[in-house]
C-alpha cells in the first residue's frame, strides 16, 4: 500500500465526467477486471461498526433482467444496454439487530475478537441501537443498513468514473413488487435482505444532452 497521489484535477474531472447515464452502448462491455475493481471498492467501503450490512447481486442473465423491467420504471433502458447491472441489497432486522447470529458471526469469525471484547462490543452496540439511534422498528433498522449500502454505491460510481466507466444509480422501482420478484426468481431471502438500489455500469451511448446543473456551493455549505 502506498499513499495515494491522484491529482485534484483528475478527481474533479471524474466527478464532472460521471453522470446518470440513461443509455449505454451495448457493444461496449466491461472486462472482468474492471467490474471486479468496481465491486472491490464496495467491499472496502466503510460501514457502521464494520458490520458490512450489504450484499450485491450482479445480474448478467438477460432473462432475469427482463423480469425486472415491469417492476422498475427507472431501469428498462439500462437493463437492455448496460454491461453490468447490480442490485444493492441491505440487511434487515434479523441480521442487524445487536443480538443476531450474523453480528456474532462478524465479531467471532470475521473480526476474530476475544470473548471479552465481544461482550463489550455487544453492550455498546445494543446501546447504540436502542438508546442513541432509537432503531426500534424493522423499517428503521433496514433504513440504517441502507444508508451504509449507499456509501458503497457512491464509492462504486466514483471508482467507475475515475477509470472512465459510466454508471447510473436507480431507485425507480416498486419496492414490494421487486421484493416479491427477488424472493421468487432470484432466490433471495427477503426476510433477511431488501433492495436499496440498482446500479448500472457500462459506457455511454452518447454524451449527456445537458450540462451538469448544481446549486451554488454557497447554498449548500455553511461555515461557522
Ligand atoms: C438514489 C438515486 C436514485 C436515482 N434513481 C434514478 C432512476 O431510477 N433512474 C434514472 O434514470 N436516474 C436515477 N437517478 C439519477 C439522478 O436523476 C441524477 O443523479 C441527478 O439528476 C443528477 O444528475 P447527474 O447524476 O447526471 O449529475 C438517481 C440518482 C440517485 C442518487
Amino acid at each position: 500500500m502506498h499513499t495515494p497521489n491522484i491529482s485534484k484535477e483528475d478527481i474533479i474531472n471524474a466527478f464532472q465526467f460521471r453522470h446518470a447515464t440513461k443509455e449505454f452502448d451495448p457493444t461496449k462491455k466491461l472486462s472482468d477486471d474492471e467490474i471486479n475493481f468496481i465491486l472491490e471498492t464496495a467491499h472496502l467501503s466503510p460501514s457502521s461498526f464494520g458490520f458490512e450490512p450489504w450484499h450485491f447481486v450482479v445480474v448478467q442473465d438477460q432473462e432475469l433482467r427482463e423480469l425486472i423491467k415491469p417492476v422498475a420504471w427507472g431501469a428498462p433502458l439500462k437493463l437492455d444496454t448496460a454491461s453490468h447491472f447490480v442490485l444493492g441489497l441491505s440487511m434487515k432486522a434479523p441480521m442487524t439487530k445487536w443480538d443476531s447470529e450474523y453480528i456474532m458471526h462478524m465479531m467471532k469469525e470475521v473480526k476474530s475478537l476475544s470473548d471479552e471484547r465481544i461482550e463489550g462490543y455487544l453492550k455498546f452496540y445494543r446501546e447504540f441501537q436502542e438508546r442513541d439511534f432509537n432503531l426500534d422498528t424493522d423499517k428503521k433498522l433496514f433504513d440504517w443498513a441502507s444508508k451504509q449500502t449507499y456509501i458503497a454505491l457512491g464509492n462504486m460510481m466514483t471508482a467507475a468514473a475515475l477509470t472512465g466507466i459510466d454508471s447510473c444509480p436507480i431507485e425507480g422501482f416498486h419496492e414490494e413488487k421487486v421484493e416479491e420478484l427477488l424472493r421468487e426468481k432470484f432466490g433471495i431471502d427477503t426476510d433477511k435482505y431488501g433492495l436499496s438500489y440498482m446500479v448500472a455500469f457500462g459506457h455511454r451511448k452518447a454524451d449527456p444532452p445537458f450540462a451538469k446543473s448544481r446549486r451554488d456551493i454557497s447554498d449548500i455549505v455553511t461555515w461557522k
